[in-house]
């Protein structure tokens, strides 16, 4: 653009290179990468043209979720959905360890309650992880409604039971997820997965363990006091826990 004369606080052009439509670089926005403030030529009554910034077009579309801040959508749409749908179920594993901790402490099993509140931290700590790689990779996440949890069972083993089996239940979903990132050609989520993949052998061989050793001592108080002092030992997770 050319400008000759300030006249009225405005600039004349005799040509012009930039105007509606152009952005402050002089081109053409392409929506292929990240949006830039656009010049807004406006002429007054005696052909004095007056340059406005417009705000940066583009912006909704970042903010959809959609487009990562490269304006590329890297994301598939089966398997972003496939993912927000494990945040749900994370969280409902939060909300289901929970549950079973309140039930201990309402029994006078201290190390019991401790030990799945613990677990609810860590579940807690799967759902961000999920949370936080949607989020890297440009898609958009979608929290969904959580059902209540059971809370009360008929016995100890009973209650781990259930935890046993929707450890179980998790398993086979994150399965899924593997598979479908696998046939839609989605390597980062399929690697991404390998460490639920991991931590689901670890997490159903551990409940099994304590529903067979509860099973074995549920008659006897001193038995589950004993285990219920051993688990009062599980130390917190560290942040590192969830990363390696
Ligand atoms: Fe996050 Fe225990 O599954």
């Amino acid at each position: 653009m050319e400008s000759t004369r300030a006249f009225c606080g405005l600039r004349r052009s005799r040509s012009t290179t930039s105007g509606p439509g152009l952005n402050l670089f002089g081109s053409e926005p392409t929506g292929t990468h990240p949006p830039v403030p656009r010049l807004v030529e406006k002429k007054c009554s005696r052909g004095f043209s007056r340059y406005t910034v417009r705000p940066i077009i583009g912006w909704r579309k970042l903010h959809t979720g959609i487009e990562n801040h490269k304006g590329v959508n890297i994301m598939n749409s089966k398997v972003e959905k496939a993912l927000n749908e494990q945040i749900h179920a994370e969280f409902f594993s939060f909300y289901l360890y929970l549950s079973v901790a309140a039930y201990f402490t309402a029994n006078h099993l201290d190390g019991f309650s401790h030990w799945m509140r613990i677990q609810a931290q860590e579940e807690l700590g799967h759902a961000m992880k999920l949370f936080d790689y949607l989020n890297e990779r440009g898609g958009k996440v979608e929290l969904l409604a959580l059902d209540s949890p059971e809370s009360e069972w008929p016995s100890a083993s009973a209650a781990i039971e259930t935890a046993l089996n929707h450890e179980r239940f998790i398993s086979q979903r994150i399965n899924d997820i593997v598979d479908l990132a696998t046939a839609e050609n989605d390597h980062a989520t399929t690697v991404m997965l390998h460490w639920y993949v991991n931590e689901q052998v670890e997490e159903e061989a551990t409940a099994d363990t304590l529903f067979h050793q509860v099973k074995m001592v549920e008659d006897s108080p001193h038995g589950l006091l004993m285990i219920d002092r051993e688990l009062a030992g599980r130390p917190a997770p560290t942040e590192a826990s969830a990363e390696a």
